[in-house]
């Protein structure tokens, strides 16, 4: 229980960064309306900055950044840009149409990165931090600025650093833990640090922003605020560059049951929070590990004897907050053949997704489908639909009209398969180790690229002989990895549709990336 009331806690902003750091995972690619959806989402649920991309970074970051400045009603939007004029200059015009702007300009401030990656002298970049804050200045009065690697730049010139962009006008100070290299005690160290050697640095905002390479993001983050900082960069499920960024719901969660030890609110809408999981979890197509905190299938599940004995007698023996207050809905509507789609809606609903009405209908189609061939659909399975359904039938070039596999113990096995691409019917027949190896086999004598299949994998969603199976596609063309997921009760076309998916990802990815510039921390 907390001691503190909520006016005695002090406001923690919460950035969030998924569609910008958290769409740089390889293979996290995201469509327009996706980002948009998600957009919204996290404008509802109360996120104070949505950094919605690299606008100079390409055309498509740049559209992301220029429509959600558009469609968002409270949060700040915020674009980020590297030191030069032009990339300020790109994120000033994208963010143009929104109601509260905020423009992030970074630059490397580490011995390593400014010998290697800059190639610049500290003087150089010590200036560079002057001009950027001062052009993002003449766009807005909500400017946030970065040392690039601030958790490996040497104490002095950190200070130097933060106070030259201070005095450009910076309003808000992000320390990155680029590489997820810090540790707790460091990382509030360091915060601690700039509030004693820092001439003004009460007069802004310190932010934090770790990565998670040593599993230490969160509890870095968390003890950046207790030393002063009052903003935490994150993304849902902890998207993110490597081993990816702090994750949003764990800080939140964490401040909010532990508000006895970090006396800290925000302004997030807990319950929205499992809906912004599936929702970043289906546009990436990133499944969210069973046993991951807040948003994992299994964060409030007892499956031990003793624990569900605990747990009848009374829920708090072995649960530390309640499943509704991160919007895991008790329900026990489970849906069949004859289920109309105002049921399907409402269940969906309550699983946290919330459909328009065309989606709705690409759903429903699916779901029937599924019903005809299972007897009873469970919460799992319409899990699997919603994941497995691409949002934007736009980014699908090629289809599978059909499908037929020749499988058994006799090799070789065959595949014949009538692909629409481009509104042409494709026709092919091949052979393969196995009905998979046929068809990917057919597939790729109709398409022909040169991406390696880097990860293959099938996971059954639920039990019994006629349970969908998920499958998840990654495939690797030139260092860029994209991914793909299906699910059927038929694990053969799961899995081709999960490669066509990937392939279709890839041609976007590869129209996404023509002019490819930019890339950030
Ligand atoms: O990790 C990092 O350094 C970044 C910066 C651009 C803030 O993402
Ligand atoms: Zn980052």
């Amino acid at each position: 229980m907390s001691k503190h009331s909520q006016s005695e806690k002090e406001r923690v902003i919460i950035f969030d960064t998924t569609l910008r750091d958290g769409e740089q995972s390889p293979g996290a690619t995201m469509s327009l309306s996706e980002k948009i959806e998600i957009a919204i989402l996290l404008d509802e649920m109360g996120v104070d900055v949505i950094e919605a991309g690299f606008p100079i970074a390409s055309e498509g970051d740049f559209r992301a950044v220029s429509e959600i400045s558009n469609l968002v009603n409270e949060a700040t939007v915020c674009g980020l840009a590297r030191s030069s004029l032009e990339d300020i200059d790109r994120a000033a015009e994208a963010l143009r149409q929104a109601r509260s702007k905020r423009i992030h300009t970074f630059i490397s401030t580490s011995p390593l990165h400014m010998e290697f990656k800059l190639q610049m002298k500290p003087d150089d970049v010590i200036e560079a931090i002057e001009r950027s804050v001062a052009r993002a200045c003449k766009y807005t009065d909500d400017v946030q600025w970065s040392p690039e690697d601030g958790t490996r730049t040497e104490h002095d010139f950190l200070c130097r650093a933060v106070e030259t962009a201070i005095k450009a006008g910076a309003t808000t100070i992000n320390i990155p833990d680029t590489v997820g290299y810090t540790a707790p005690e460091e990382s509030a160290g360091i915060i601690r640090m700039l509030k004693k050697r820092v001439p003004a640095i009460d007069r802004v905002v310190i932010s934090t922003h770790c990565h998670n390479d040593l599993g230490m993001a969160v509890a870095n983050s968390l003890a950046a605020v207790s030393a002063g900082a009052r903003q935490i960069e994150c993304t849902i499920n902890g998207l993110g560059e490597r081993a990816g960024n702090a994750a949003l719901e764990e800080v939140v969660m964490a401040m909010r049951v532990r508000s006895d030890i970090m006396p800290y609110r925000t302004g997030i809408d807990t319950t929205r929070i499992l809906q912004a999981s599936r929702l970043v979890s289906s546009a990436t197509g990133f499944p969210v590990q069973y046993n991951k905190a807040i948003v994992g299938k299994n964060a409030f599940a007892h499956e031990a004897g003793i624990h569900q004995d605990g747990m009848l007698k009374h829920s708090e023996t072995y649960e530390i907050m309640r499943p509704e207050d991160v919007g895991i809905a008790q329900s026990n509507l489970v849906l069949g053949k004859h289920s109309g789609r105002a049921a399907l809606r409402v269940k969906l609903e309550q699983l946290g997704y919330s459909v328009g009405d065309n989606r709705l209908k690409v759903i429903f189609a699916r779901f029937k489908n599924l019903a005809d061939k299972k007897k009873e659909v469970f919460d799992d399975d319409l899990i699997a639909l919603m994941q497995t359904t691409p949002r934007d039938s736009d980014d699908e070039f090629m289809q599978i009209k059909y499908l037929r596999v020749v499988c058994g113990s006799e090799s070789p096995q065959e595949a014949d398969i009538v692909l629409v691409a481009g509104g042409e019917e494709l026709r092919a027949s091949s052979t393969g180790d196995g009905p998979v190896d046929a068809a990917f086999n057919a597939i790729n004598s109709l398409f022909d690229h040169s991406a390696k299949l880097e990860l293959y994998q099938v996971q059954a969603v639920t039990e019994g002989t006629d349970a969908q199976a998920t499958v998840s596609v990654r495939l690797e063309e030139n260092g860029k990895i994209v991914v793909g997921q299906s699910s059927d009760t038929d694990t053969v076309f799961a899995s081709a549709k999960a490669y066509v998916s990937a392939l279709n990802n890839l041609i976007h990815r590869r129209k996404k990336s023509a002019p490819a510039a930019a890339s950030a921390g």
